[in-house]
């Protein structure tokens, strides 16, 4: 595959869009999500957005690959570049993993998106799936701090210019 000076506009573009969804779904879940007691009638609402965001998430993750492997993009800055940045992909498919199992276990497509009524379960705890979930998103945090402080050494230290291929702009594709 030939290298290219920055990413394909698509790939920039699903880059910023997926970073503020994934943020907004770790601070939905952690903030909103883990601080309401099941008994909440508001939980099911916060609950429709976080489990109908996290299937964006992925689709858009799935279509990000597919054009990611289609296109040309810039060589990784480090060794460990690709290795984190393949382990977000990783990392999503298992947040979504979990969270649809323990969803299913719990019966929340039912009482979220058809309605049915039905109350929540006491607490999500008792379920593997769930607990599981708590640390994929904890890894995950990890992984995006590690990321975002890799890209602003590269920035501001070592001054390559590592944020223009992320960005918008004319793309060339030496041949
Ligand atoms: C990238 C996607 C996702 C991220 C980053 C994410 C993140 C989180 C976080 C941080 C929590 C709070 C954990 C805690 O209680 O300490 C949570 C809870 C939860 N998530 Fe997700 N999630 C994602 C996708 C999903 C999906 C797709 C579903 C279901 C279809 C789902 C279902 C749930 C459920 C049922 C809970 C438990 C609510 C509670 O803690 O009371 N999540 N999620």
């Amino acid at each position: 595959m030939k290298t290219a000076s920055r990413y394909h506009p698509v790939l920039v573009a699903l880059h910023w869009l997926l970073a503020a969804l994934i943020l907004a779904a770790l601070a939905v879940g952690f903030f909103g999500l883990a601080a309401m007691p099941n008994a909440d009638p508001g939980k099911i609402g916060v609950l429709r957005w976080h489990m109908a965001g996290g299937m964006l998430i992925l689709a858009l993750m799935f279509v990000r690959f597919g054009v990611r492997l289609l296109t040309a993009r810039p060589a990784p800055a480090n060794r460990l570049a690709p290795i984190v940045h393949y382990s977000f992909y990783v990392l999503v498919v298992l947040m979504v993993g979990t969270g649809f199992a323990t969803a299913l276990l719990a019966g929340l497509p039912d009482s979220v998106f058809a309605g049915s009524g039905a109350p929540l379960p006491k607490s999500f705890a008792a379920y593997p799936t769930w607990v599981a979930h708590f640390y994929v998103a904890t890894l995950l945090i990890g992984f995006i701090v590690l990321h975002v402080l890799a890209a602003l050494y590269h920035q501001f230290v070592q001054r390559n210019g590592l944020l223009q291929q992320i960005g918008f702009g004319r793309r060339s594709v030496p041949g």
